[in-house]
């Protein structure tokens, strides 16, 4: 009975991958209908792709000069139901095989489209915009974010999501209203994430040994933080914070909040059984450990591209892979693309979402640069 089974089930797999194996290379060997294309792109495809292959509107890609067998693959994934675009998703599904092959022969045989620079001009990079906005926080939180005056944190090094969560939770009034931060409500998401990417690139210079607290007598104490905090307070983690070098009496401060004011049950499970004598132990040992910067904004952009050539470079074409062309495609088509990898509503075989664990303001930027260079 078994044998059975296990037998119909080899079958049907290898039935299967007998199928898929024999649809692909007859999309591919045959060659496409040039003319059939067009035709059916004048009737299906103009009022979106234009008969030039051009979008006809911002976030709807361009076709034109697209590799074919990239363009094949996209529509099987939406016939499929691997993409998801509801419309492209019916047109798809309505298409025969040669339709298809016709259709990615015509529009990926069309010249490139022209870009429009002034359209993708490259916005300023994250990390300058976030330096200039830096300049209203460095009265209390120092020069690059090494804050100098008692109960003031240092924003310098510190882990980016974290950075950010802690300013909505003070827009939320989840924390203490502190004297700070009138100037909130008037960021934007963009804003706080360009904020976080520079203060998170600054070195957190040593600080000296805080006046009361015991950091011999607080490391032992530590033992059961290192998990989420990282060894010796150095977070890895982009939404926890970092507590090395953090200073003393804010530290205090915060673990106190637990307990009280901030809303925090991952947090305060691990604070509440502490005296307040080991909290000034804790804060003393953190206060004086090493710390570090926590990325590189001043070349996370041209850090991050330089990985994407590798499969998106115009002159690698890996015919193993159905690699998309991407220089001088529409932007906002790029980051509604890029987001989606992101966010898990576009399924990726590769490396996409390892490398996008940032914000939009990073996309955004990425999307500019990839819009601005000339489509060949
Ligand atoms: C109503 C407007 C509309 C029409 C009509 C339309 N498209 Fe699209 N097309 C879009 C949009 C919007 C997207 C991006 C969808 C997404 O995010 O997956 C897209 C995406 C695509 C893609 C994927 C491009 C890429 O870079 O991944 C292909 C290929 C495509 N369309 C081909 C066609 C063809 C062929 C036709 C005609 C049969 C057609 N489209 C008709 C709007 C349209
Ligand atoms: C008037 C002084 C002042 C100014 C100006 C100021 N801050 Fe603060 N900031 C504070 C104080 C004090 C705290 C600690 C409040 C508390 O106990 O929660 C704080 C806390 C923070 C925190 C939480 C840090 C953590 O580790 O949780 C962040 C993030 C922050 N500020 C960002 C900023 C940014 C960004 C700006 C500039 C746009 C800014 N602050 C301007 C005084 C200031
Ligand atoms: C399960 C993971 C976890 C453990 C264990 C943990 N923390 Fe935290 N901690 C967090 C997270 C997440 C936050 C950020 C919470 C928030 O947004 O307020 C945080 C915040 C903090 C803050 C506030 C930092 C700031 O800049 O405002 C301090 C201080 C802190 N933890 C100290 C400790 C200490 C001391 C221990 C050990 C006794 C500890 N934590 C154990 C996850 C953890
Ligand atoms: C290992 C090879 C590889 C790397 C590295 C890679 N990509 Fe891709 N990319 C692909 C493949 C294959 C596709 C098409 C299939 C898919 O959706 O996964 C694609 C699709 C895309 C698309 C969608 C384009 C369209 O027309 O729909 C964008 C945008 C994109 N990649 C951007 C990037 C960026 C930005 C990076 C670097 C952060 C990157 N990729 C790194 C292989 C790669």
């Amino acid at each position: 009975m078994k044998f059975t089974v296990l037998g119909l089930v080899l079958g049907l797999s290898l039935a299967l991958v007998g199928c898929t194996d024999e649809k692909k290379p007859s999309t591919q060997q045959v060659a496409g209908d040039i003319p059939a294309g067009k035709a059916f792109a004048e009737r299906e495809c103009k009022g979106c792709h234009g008969l030039d292959g051009k979008g006809a509107a911002p976030a709807i890609p361009h076709l034109a000069a697209q590799r074919e067998h990239y363009l094949i693959a996209a529509l099987d994934a939406y016939k499929d139901g691997k993409r998801t675009h509801a419309a492209l998703k019916d047109m798809a599904k309505q298409m025969t095989e040669a339709d298809v092959r016709n259709i990615s022969a015509f529009y990926a045989r069309l010249p490139p489209v022209a870009s429009a620079p002034e359209k993708n001009a490259q916005q300023g990079s994250p990390y300058e915009q976030g330096k200039t906005l830096a300049a209203a926080c460095a009265k209390c939180h120092g020069e690059d974010g090494n804050s100098q005056s008692p109960g003031t944190p240092g924003l310098a090094g510190q882990q980016p999501r974290y950075f950010v969560t802690a300013l909505q939770e003070y827009l939320a009034g989840e924390r203490k209203k502190s004297p700070m931060h009138p100037m909130l409500p008037g960021l934007s998401r963009f804003d706080m994430e360009n904020l976080a990417l520079y203060f998170a690139s600054q070195t957190p210079v040593k600080r000296p040994a805080p006046s009361s607290g015991d950091a011999v007598a607080g490391e032992p104490l530590t033992a059961v933080c290192g998990g989420c905090h990282g060894s010796h307070g150095v977070s890895t983690d982009t939404a926890t914070p970092s507590l090395a070098g953090q200073d003393a009496q804010y530290l205090l401060d915060a673990i106190k909040a637990y307990r009280t004011t901030r809303k925090r049950e991952s947090m305060r499970v691990y604070v509440t059984g502490l005296s307040d004598k080991d909290i000034e132990n804790i804060a003393a040992y953190y206060s004086v450990q090493a710390a570090k910067a926590s990325e590189k904004g001043q070349t996370i952009v041209k850090d991050l591209t330089d990985k994407c050539a590798r499969c998106h470079s115009a002159d690698v074409d890996n015919p193993a892979m159905a690699v998309p062309k991407i220089n001088g495609q529409d932007r906002d088509y790029l980051v509604m693309a890029l987001r989606a990898y992101r966010d898990d509503r576009r399924e990726s075989t590769t490396m996409h979402k390892m490398s996008l664990p940032y914000g939009d303001s990073i996309i955004e930027s990425v999307a500019s640069f990839y819009a601005s260079q000339p489509a060949k």
